[in-house]
């Protein structure tokens, strides 16, 4: 046995020996030209085996044989129009990358997603690591692992054993209004695309672990984050198409350019204070809160787990939220008959208090029509969001679809499909979603609910995030003063924002405007606070930009 083991490692040595002196006869730059050839040879015949793979989908020819028109599109930030265009002309499912699928197929994004799917998660998912060192429910691809996670989140997402998250909220649009108004008084421009994140992201650290950043109480961006998350966003999009980008990142000399808990702004500082806010809550004999968090730790969620899901929380609880709120007022703006409707409906509307309820708001048709409308002409987050086609393949209307394919949906293109919303699909128009069929308004409800995706992914802040925009749209009461402004409402979606949502610059100037002196009730004198309160409006006077 002995004698077989030394002459086996006399065999091994004797080959290094032999390649040793291979390279020692040939020269440096003979080397370099063959290492080149075979990476050449290497990169052409895998682009040749992956071209063939899914060479019965059509799309961009740059598509098929490379992932460059992918990543060109990625980084221009305009990849939620170039994959809506892609179907467009090249079919409901389209080639967009060697290994990439898009598809504007509502039926097939329900198929890929339900709760028994064979899909997974694919690599995109691994740019959604906002901390780079540890998943997070949203980057987390093994699905034991992520509906276990999922399970202990539930409760506390549902606001079921979780206190005040409604009187929080109003707290914060309280607040919100208050800023606007000092804006108003000192007749100074304000950036209301702005000013809603700082809403959205107060509102989200409140009800998620107990206090707001403070950004609307300061009024400024509270460690540079927002300013420094839409400077790496095109970075984390690109991070989703080409994923080994991230390892590479995480490679010992890289590793200082990403985010760290160390840094004193920016989303490392939003690190460290998730690392501090869990510390907190895992010290012995602390008291169990009943925010959010607390929930989640009562349900099994660890220490490390928890810092992760704050993160999350705030990622994905902020930005889209404020996407979903800036847009829809630009609509509101710019449709002055559609404000007029609505303040109509507002008027009219029972509101006991000072700030609307989610359940006063949920019966107003027309507020809800809006908000639906809203989020169908610009949905929130339009990444790919790639699924992984199952190891055997699937079969999808008569075409393979080879196992391992990486299939991604363009929501843009769903929400604009004629079929379903009719020939005006690119028009703001609430009233679609009014005195239709019960069949037509569940088939267009099921399909603008992709835009929380569906199934086993489905968004599990979908309720807290409706509870925000039931509010906002009702106590942000402006009027519109200039028919000009209207003209000059346009998105501006920030090319440097990346892709996964969008940004609006909304500069506009405010003066105040009390309906409380027509009002009866004001002339017998016995109107509360929170009544004239809830008669002083806000004009917009005026456009900076
Ligand atoms: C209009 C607002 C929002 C939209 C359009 C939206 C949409 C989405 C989408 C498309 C996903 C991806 C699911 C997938 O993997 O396919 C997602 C996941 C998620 N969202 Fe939202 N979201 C919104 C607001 C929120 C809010 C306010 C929160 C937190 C309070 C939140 C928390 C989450 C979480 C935790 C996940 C991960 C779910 C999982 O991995 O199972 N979202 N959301």
């Amino acid at each position: 046995m002995l004698s077989h083991t030394a002459q086996l490692a006399h065999r091994v040595w004797s080959y290094v020996d032999r390649v040793g002196s291979f390279f020692s006869v040939i020269s440096p730059v003979s080397v370099a030209l063959f290492a080149s050839v075979v990476i050449v040879a290497w990169f052409v015949s895998s682009s040749t085996w992956q071209y063939y793979r899914l060479r019965h989908f059509d799309g961009p020819l740059l598509a098929k044989i490379s992932n460059l028109w992918l990543f060109r599109s990625v980084d221009s930030g305009r990849s939620y129009l170039d994959f809506w265009e892609v179907t467009q002309k090249y079919g409901t499912i389209a080639r967009v990358g060697l290994n990439d699928l898009v598809t504007d197929d509502p039926v097939f994004v329900k198929h890929m997603c339900n709760v028994k799917t064979e899909y997974r998660r694919s690599s995109w998912y691994d740019g959604m690591r906002f901390n780079p060192t540890s998943n997070n429910c949203l980057s987390t691809r093994d699905e034991a692992a992520h509906s276990a996670l999922r399970s202990k989140m539930a409760a506390g997402y549902a606001g079921r054993d979780v206190d005040n998250i409604e009187s929080k909220m109003d707290n914060n649009v309280r607040a919100f209004m208050g800023l606007l108004g000092r804006y108003a008084d000192k007749k100074a421009p304000v950036d209301l695309g702005r000013k809603v994140q700082y809403f959205t992201l107060d509102c989200i650290s409140d009800i998620a672990y107990g206090a707001p950043f403070g950004f609307v109480e300061t009024d400024t961006d509270v460690y540079e984050y927002i300013e420094t998350t839409e400077k790496n966003l095109p970075m984390v999009m690109v991070v989703t198409v080409f994923p080994w980008l991230l390892r590479l990142l995480n490679s010992p000399i890289l590793k200082g350019l990403l985010p760290s808990a160390k840094d004193k702004l920016a989303f490392g500082r939003i690190m460290s204070i998730a690392r501090d806010v869990a510390a907190e809550r895992f010290k012995p004999d602390v008291k169990a809160e009943r925010d959010m968090l607390g929930s989640f730790i009562r349900h099994g969620l660890t220490q490390t787990e928890s810092e992760s899901e704050i993160l999350l929380q705030i990622a994905a609880g902020s930005d889209t939220t404020a996407s979903a709120i800036r847009s829809t007022m630009l609509e509101l703006c710019a449709n002055p008959e559609i404000l007029r409707k609505l303040r109509q409906e507002i008027a009219s509307a029972n509101i006991a208090g000072d700030v609307i309820t989610d359940s006063e708001a949920k019966v107003l048709p027309y507020l809800q029509a809006v908000i639906k409308e809203g989020f169908r002409i610009f949905p929130p987050i339009a990444g790919l969001m790639s699924k992984e086609v199952p190891p055997q393949g699937d079969t999808w209307n008569g075409v393979f679809i080879p196992g391992g394919t990486r299939v991604g949906y363009s929501i843009w293109a769903i929400t604009r499909r004629q079929d379903v919303w009719g020939e005006d699909a690119l028009k703001f128009r609430p009233e679609r979603w009014l005195n239709i069929s019960s069949d037509k308004l569940k088939e267009m409800e099921s399909t603008l609910d992709l835009i929380f995706s569906y199934g086993r992914w489905l968004c599990l802040g979908k309720s807290i995030a409706l509870i925000e925009l039931n509010k906002v749209f009702v106590e942000v009461r402006f009027r519109v003063a200039l028919r000009k402004l209207t003209a000059n409402c346009v998105f501006v979606s920030h090319s440097s924002s990346g892709d996964s949502t969008l940004r609006c610059a909304i500069r506009i100037s405010l003066t105040r405007y009390s309906t409380t002196a027509s009002l009866p009730n004001h002339k017998s004198g016995w109107m509360s606070q929170e009544q004239k309160r809830r008669n002083e409006d806000m004009f917009i006077v005026g456009m900076m930009e």
